[in-house]
């Protein structure tokens, strides 16, 4: 069923990036009228007739926003830098803060050969790997990852780390840091262009925001 909404449409999604994102529309007077831990729903209405939230898996928001289905959401960096389609980065939002790393199990020598990465970062691996000039095997995987080396399924990890809890917990280290990653809000470059008088005043009060947070306000 297409949707004749023409208000904004906002991709979000499931978890940290939902608990840590609903406090800055809020600042906005934007809340959605269900609460969307408990509804098995997929669209919100909002407290703003002009604006409706999708929740998806955090991996999906980029292709949603790409294709235009969602005019604007919010996603990891480092799952925009594993995406390759075209979306407009507005704001880093400064939230679900972690790093991407390169991860082993603790004090092992790693092979001489060259390298299986078990990730679900695939080009981010790639790439990270080919800018220090080493060619390494990607092994793709889709969660879970601190498991693979353990029973001798790749070599190393890429995936992001916070306190280096779910590391420590399965005997890995981590080794070296690819980047650092935040939420941001992204946007369709078409709905940017079209609906920008709709979304300026809800960009400026995500900055202002953002700030406050940042300062402690
Ligand atoms: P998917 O369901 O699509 O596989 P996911 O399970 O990675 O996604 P979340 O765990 O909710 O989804 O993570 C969403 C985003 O939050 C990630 O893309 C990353 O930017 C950030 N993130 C992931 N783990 C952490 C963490 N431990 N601490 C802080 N931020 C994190
Ligand atoms: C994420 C990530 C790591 C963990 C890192 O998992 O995949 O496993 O957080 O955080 P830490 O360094 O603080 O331990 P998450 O908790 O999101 O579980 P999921 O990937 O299975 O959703």
């Amino acid at each position: 069923m297409m949707s004749n909404f023409d208000g904004l449409t906002i991709a979000l999604s499931k978890g940290r990036i939902l608990d840590e994102t609903l406090p800055l529309f809020d600042r906005a007077g934007i809340r959605p009228l269900e609460d969307m831990n408990k509804s098995r729903k997929l669209i919100f209405q909002t407290s703003s007739p002009a604006v409706r939230f999708l929740l998806l898996r955090a991996s999906d928001v980029p292709t949603y926003v790409a294709h235009g289905a969602a005019d604007v959401g919010i996603s990891g960096k480092d799952v925009l830098m594993e995406y390759d389609g075209d979306v407009y980065e507005l704001l880093d939002l400064n939230i679900a803060k972690c790093r991407l790393m390169t991860a082993g199990v603790k004090g092992a020598v790693l092979p001489k050969r060259r390298l299986r990465i078990a990730t679900k970062y695939a080009k981010v691996a790639k790439d990270y790997f080919a800018s220090r000039g080493e060619q390494v095997d990607i092994i793709k995987l889709y969660g879970s990852m601190e498991l693979a080396p353990l029973v001798g399924l790749g070599d190393l990890i890429v995936d992001v780390v916070d306190t280096g809890n779910t590391l420590r917990a399965n005997g890995l280290e981590p080794l070296e840091e690819i980047c650092q990653v935040s939420s941001r809000l992204i946007a369709n470059p078409v709905s940017h262009k079209r609906k920008l008088a709709q979304l300026e005043p809800i960009l400026e009060i995500l900055h202002d925001a953002v700030k406050k947070q940042h300062l402690g306000l």
